[in-house]
């Protein structure tokens, strides 16, 4: 195992998603205390995704609760006129998807010059040449693992390969592998192993609604992952 593999820190993020949107401040603290590293935002507008969530207000109510990473996954077209609310309400991380708009250089421009880092999201059907000329303006690349826009649906096993050929793409390069949807314990280890750092799971972690359930559920993602890349648990 090269020193390289195992260069980016292993974070599971949690996506406020799945949890009960009746209590969000306790949820983002009950994940936070049950060990979350990052916070995952999914913002959707109906429009580049057949489904909405919450925007930046919502995300401004939330940031008290933890100190956590706010982890942005914007699923909404055009994503440039908002980019700035997003960095106002409190996210650290902000993502776009490489799919959204023509011009995908423009929006991590902007978002660097927000001061944040930068994302690109690839949907299961995008290649990854799509970040080859914006590698340099990019801190993480989120490999969706189903088609966004739901949360609780099947992990398409063609991530893999992709989060594959992303490792050997941005080798030497200080850049997060993020894998998004249907990620679990079952898979974790798979996708630690192909070098997919991030690991978002909204289903996996909420089930069970309580803090304790939180506390195992995440436990077992990380322990999968964490043993793949030949780490102590
Ligand atoms: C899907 C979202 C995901 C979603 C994952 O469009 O981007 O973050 O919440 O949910 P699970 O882990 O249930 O697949
Ligand atoms: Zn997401």
């Amino acid at each position: 195992m090269s020193a390289q593999f195992v260069s980016r820190p292993l974070v599971i993020a949690p996506s406020i998603l799945a949890s009960d949107f009746a209590r969000l401040g306790e949820e983002v603290r009950a994940v936070d205390a049950a060990g979350a590293d990052w916070i995952h935002l999914d913002v959707m507008d109906g429009h580049f995704v057949p489904n909405i969530s919450y925007g930046p207000d919502v995300i401004k109510a939330m940031r008290p609760h933890t100190k956590k990473i706010f982890d942005a996954h914007l699923m909404i077209s055009p994503c440039d006129p908002y980019l700035e609310a997003f960095a106002k309400a409190g996210c650290d991380q902000i993502t776009v998807h490489a799919e959204a708009g023509p011009h995908l250089h423009r929006s991590l421009q902007a978002i660097r010059a927000l001061g944040k880092k930068a994302g690109v999201s690839l949907n299961p059907g995008t290649p990854i040449s799509a970040i080859e000329y914006v590698i340099d303006l990019i801190d993480l690349v989120l490999v969706m693992s189903v088609n966004p826009g739901f949360g609780g649906q099947a992990f398409i096993p063609s991530a893999l390969g992709k989060i594959r050929d992303l490792r050997a793409m941005t080798a030497g390069r200080p850049i997060d592998i993020e894998v998004d949807g249907g990620v679990g314990p079952d898979v974790s280890g798979a996708l630690a192993a192909a070098g997919a750092n991030a690991m978002v799971a909204g289903s996996a972690v909420f089930k069970g609604g309580t803090m304790e359930s939180y506390k195992a559920n995440i436990s077992a993602i990380r322990n999968a992952a964490a043993l793949a890349r030949g780490e102590a648990i």
